[in-house]
């Protein structure tokens, strides 16, 4: 007997179905772009439709940590449907460029609005977007004045007060191989162990979990990247917009080397056959009306010297920037995750 799909009736139908999704795709878009991309905000995809309205190219997002994404490219290879490589984490821009992974951008002037310090020297990736990873704190429990840096955390008398995600976050790994560059390995592990002990639970949740539990009363002080802020402040969830009302912003190392800052960014993946249309989209990403575009709805900071930021986060207020090299947090970064082990911090 004919199982159902191999009936005449069934089969024609499969095969005209077949042949309409193929001629729909051809007719809608004449080319296409793959992304594997770390970033995880919903924004990104009504600008992924802006770009296909304005070009005629559509966006293909496979979404993964950078980890995998690179350990795909490296298995795929020359045929990696993959065209460009994003990630929210410069650590990462800097391994998949040591590993061979990228190519040079076919024009480095669209990255001309970059300054040097947040673009490959050798043009094979860009920022697209920057974060500043930064101490929320409850005013209610703890003073302005009590909170200095990084390393500070450490101290007893943060303890039981501390909220922090799992070591195994790739921004935490970029936070402890910039510790790791500033104050030698020991150093770093002695204050990952330390501020492990401080926390008033083991490692758990995103960043917003941690902000969410400094609003809820059960810490004190969390670490979180800053765009994170703006996201729960403008959530559809009222307890978000509440949780977000009841913390303050914490620029720590002031006096010293400066916060933590990192980037989200992009290179192009090195067997792309489409280095043009790649280099189209990354343009598209830098231009001023995008990069305000991104300040005022995922929060992170502009990259370029001409995008302003926003009214949301010219309310955190200014700060200075550690300036150390993407690259180190590359080159550091399995240094930071066996200190991290051995510090016992999750
Ligand atoms: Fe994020």
């Amino acid at each position: 007997m004919l199982s159902e799909s191999m009936k005449p009736g069934h089969f024609l139908r499969r095969i005209l179905a077949v042949f309409a999704v193929v001629s729909f795709t051809g007719l809608i878009s004449a080319s296409e772009l793959t992304l594997y991309t770390q970033r995880h905000y919903e924004f990104d995809e009504k600008l992924h439709q802006l770009f296909s309205e304005r070009t005629g190219i559509s966006i293909v997002v496979v979404k993964a940590a950078s980890d995998e994404l690179m350990a795909r490219l490296q298995s795929e290879a020359d045929r990696t449907p993959a065209d460009l490589f994003l990630t929210a984490d410069g650590g990462g821009l800097d391994r998949a460029k040591k590993a061979g992974l990228l190519q040079p951008l076919p024009d480095p002037a669209i990255a001309n609005a970059v300054p040097a310090t947040l673009k490959d020297a050798d043009h094979q990736w860009v920022a697209l977007t920057m974060r500043a990873r930064v101490l929320y704190y409850s005013p209610d429990r703890v003073k302005a004045g009590e909170l200095s840096s990084y390393e500070a955390l450490a101290d007893p008398q943060w303890r039981g007060r501390l909220a922090v995600r799992s070591s195994s976050n790739a921004y935490n790994q970029s936070l402890m191989a910039a510790l790791v560059e500033a104050n030698g390995a020991e150093d770093a592990k002695a204050w990952a162990a330390a501020v492990r002990g401080n926390m008033v639970r083991p490692p758990q949740g995103g960043d917003r979990d941690q902000i969410r539990v400094v609003a809820a009363g059960l810490a004190d002080v969390a670490i979180a990247n800053t765009y994170y802020l703006g996201l729960l402040a403008t959530s559809e969830d009222a307890q978000d917009r509440e949780a977000a009302a009841k913390v303050k912003i914490h620029f720590p190392n002031q006096d010293g080397r400066g916060t933590h800052v990192n980037i989200s960014g992009a290179g192009i993946v090195k067997a792309s056959k489409k280095a043009g249309d790649a280099a189209k989209f990354l343009a598209f990403l830098l231009s001023n009306e995008v990069q305000e575009m991104i300040a005022e709805n995922t929060f992170e900071y502009p990259v370029t010297t001409t995008a302003k930021r926003s009214e949301l986060q010219k309310s955190w207020g200014d700060f200075k920037a550690d300036a150390m090299p993407f690259s180190v947090l590359g080159e550091r970064n399995a240094e930071a995750v066996r200190l991290f082990d051995e510090s016992g911090w999750e």
